[in-house]
């Protein structure tokens, strides 16, 4: 589902028009950051930068990175901090950063976000973050990992169960066959539970002690989950 043009609309003026600077979207696997970043993109017109997505372009094209990160990745576990900044840290380097950028899956433990802040530290000019963790229930968070299905060539993220396309099996844009993720297996998503408790619950309250956070609830429709995201990027940039 997407924004029509009076839906964007219907935002306030200023939530539209702030510089959005760096957006942290944090929260569990499957909560829907990658669905939100993409409706993020639409309003704010910055980039989404998913460490998962960029992570599994390395994969498919057999780079170094790729090789390091693809056992680890189907397994449920982290890559290593070292390479994930590394990535990071060239992504952010391209212009389209300049306004604002929105990051999806990053930072994902506390190293990584001591990283980060350190990087914002020692630009001048830079926004500091605004951090949303999203959040939804347990049972939700399965329905939305296994019914999931993506575009391979577009990247749409479809739900067979909550938001299909209107051709099940198909992209509603590029006509693609949808695929599913090798790590979308429950037994995988336990691991990136655990993962996601013992490493990034931590950042979550990293930042929650920073100020310039808010917790977002991620149940309903997608772009009600945006308006709520909309309206707390708004106020913690005012
Ligand atoms: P990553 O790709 O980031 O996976 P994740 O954090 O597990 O999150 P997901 O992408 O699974 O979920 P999402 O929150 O984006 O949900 P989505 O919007 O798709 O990371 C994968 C792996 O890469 C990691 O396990 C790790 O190995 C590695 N990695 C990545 N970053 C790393 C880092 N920083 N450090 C180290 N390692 C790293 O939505 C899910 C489903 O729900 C979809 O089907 C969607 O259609 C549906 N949905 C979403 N919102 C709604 C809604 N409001 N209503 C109905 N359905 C909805
Ligand atoms: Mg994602």
């Amino acid at each position: 589902m997407s924004f029509s043009a009076t839906q964007v609309e219907s935002y306030s003026d200023t939530a539209v028009h702030i510089v959005p600077g760096p957006i942290l979207l944090l929260g569990a696997p499957g909560v829907g950051k990658g669905t939100q970043a993409k409706e993020l993109v639409k309003i704010w017109s910055i980039p989404q930068i998913s460490t998962g997505d960029l992570l599994r372009s390395h994969v498919a094209q057999g780079t170094e990175l790729g090789k390091a990160a693809g056992a680890l990745m189907q397994q449920g576990e982290l890559v290593p901090d070292s390479l994930v900044n590394e990535m990071v840290a060239r992504r952010l380097q391209e212009p389209d950063t300049a306004r604002g950028y929105i990051l999806d899956g990053f930072p994902r433990t506390l190293p990584q976000a001591h990283w980060l802040d350190a990087r914002l530290a020692a630009q001048p000019d830079a926004l500091p973050v605004v951090a949303v963790s999203l959040h939804v229930d347990y049972n939700q968070l399965i329905r939305r990992i296994t019914g999931r299905r993506n575009c391979p060539v577009c990247q749409r993220i479809y739900n067979i169960y909550l938001n299909p396309p209107r051709t099940a099996g198909f992209c509603d844009v590029e006509g693609a066959a949808l695929a599913q993720r090798a790590d979308d297996r429950e037994e995988v998503f336990a691991e990136r539970m655990r993962a996601y408790n013992a490493q990034t619950a931590p950042v979550v309250e990293h930042y929650r002690t920073q100020g310039r956070f808010a917790e977002v609830d991620g149940d309903g429709a997608i772009a009600a989950v945006a308006a709520r995201i909309v309206t707390a990027v708004e106020r913690l940039r005012s």
